[in-house]
């Protein structure tokens, strides 16, 4: 067992106004405002945890040395906590994203913060900012939990200090316009994760890396980047920061697969919730290596009948369009499916408590 963290609690002497609250809720957008408050807490060689904080949003203090600016010892997590029927607030499975913050810090040779702290840190913003959690609908507070090192040097090494952080921004509808297929480049240039790499950690690195590769997709006339397998380039592994789903066969027959973790794969908690909502309404589910060969076919005889990309931050977003040096070709009539769209509903169910919660995934706060 860990010993348990106090926090010192120091709340802002000069939080926004409600008014100027609901002026930002009114069109929060994604990542673009911040709450009042975060949570830090250090971590120094020797002395493990300490320093636990709840204090006002405010910029750090950084020195041009210190090695996160030089050799991006950072990690970071994303979770949404949502406005319930009865105007309470809940987190959708903390513990999940506590337990990927472990393996993505042993991965960077960064300190484990223990699950319950992660929570707890969690809890203890939402608490103090839950007027920022928005009440209607789709919308939610995203939480930003990252560790950065936080050491000043340039020689390369694991870092002796590090600070963890959450931070939390309200976050709208991701498609205010109604949900809209993208359109995707399957890029044979640009590698997202090679097998021994990062690709299983949510590390800063990963999402530099793939910058390129999109505006490559986007020359191309395509919305966002598809990621093949490093060592073959045949085998589908993820959506620009987002895993992939592909639906096989149609109503209560159909069979939804998404690509198995290699180790090369970010394992999303949103993609491993859809297994088991999937089966939970009676579909079908596996987790295979998926070729492009066989997507290009599978929309050809229309055995593949839907794609489509989740994550947290925009929850499922359908695939239209396949672009790639060899040809292009529609995912059924380029419209979001029918199991997409119940899939897509279903999760949101749960996660603004419309459902019930059988999996036990929504922490109450
Ligand atoms: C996601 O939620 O799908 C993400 O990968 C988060 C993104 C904003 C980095």
């Amino acid at each position: 067992t860990t010993p348990r963290i106090d926090f010192e609690l120091k709340p802002s002497a000069h939080p926004l106004s409600a008014a100027e609250r609901e002026t930002v809720l009114a069109d929060p957008g994604f990542g673009r405002h911040f709450t009042d408050h975060m949570v830090t807490i250090s971590w120094t060689e020797g002395r493990g945890w300490h320093d636990a904080q709840l204090r006002p949003y405010a910029p750090l203090e950084v020195h041009p040395s210190n090695m996160i600016l030089h050799y991006a010892q950072t990690i970071f997590e994303g979770l949404k906590a949502y406005r319930q029927p009865d105007g309470s607030v809940a987190t959708f499975r903390p513990d999940a994203n506590a337990r990927r913050f472990q393996n993505s810090a042993r991965r960077l040779a960064m300190p484990e913060l223990p699950v319950e702290t992660f929570v707890e840190a969690c809890d203890l913003l939402v608490r103090q900012d839950a007027d920022w959690v928005p009440g209607s609908g789709e919308e939610s507070l995203y939480l930003r939990p990252f560790m950065i090192a936080n050491e000043n040097g340039l020689g390369v090494r694991p870092a002796s200090e590090y600070l963890f952080i959450v931070i939390a921004s309200p976050a709208g509808a991701y498609f205010p316009r109604g949900v809209k297929p993208v359109s995707v480049w399957l890029s044979e240039e640009y590698v997202r994760a090679a097998p021994g790499g990062m690709g299983a950690a949510k590390t800063g690195g990963n999402y530099a890396g793939s910058l390129a590769a999109r505006a490559a997709a986007m020359e191309q006339g395509c919305d966002e980047v598809v990621w093949l397998d490093a060592v073959e380039r045949r085998y589908v592994e993820e959506m620009g920061g987002m895993n992939l789903y592909f639906v096989y066969g149609e109503g209560s027959d159909a069979r939804i697969v998404t690509p198995e973790l290699t180790g090369t794969l970010l394992p999303g908690i949103t993609r491993d919730s859809l297994l088991n909502i999937a089966q939970d309404m009676g579909f079908g589910t596996g987790e295979a290596r998926i070729s492009t060969d066989e997507w290009r076919t599978g929309n050809a005889d229309g055995t593949l009948t839907e794609v489509f990309a989740c994550g947290t931050a925009a929850v499922i977003t359908p695939v239209g369009e396949v672009k790639s040096a060899h040809g292009q070709w529609l995912v059924g009539d380029g419209e979001p499916g029918p199991i997409t769209k119940r899939l897509r509903e279903a999760l949101l169910a749960v996660q603004t408590g419309r459902a019930p919660d059988p999996h036990g995934w929504m922490h109450q706060l």
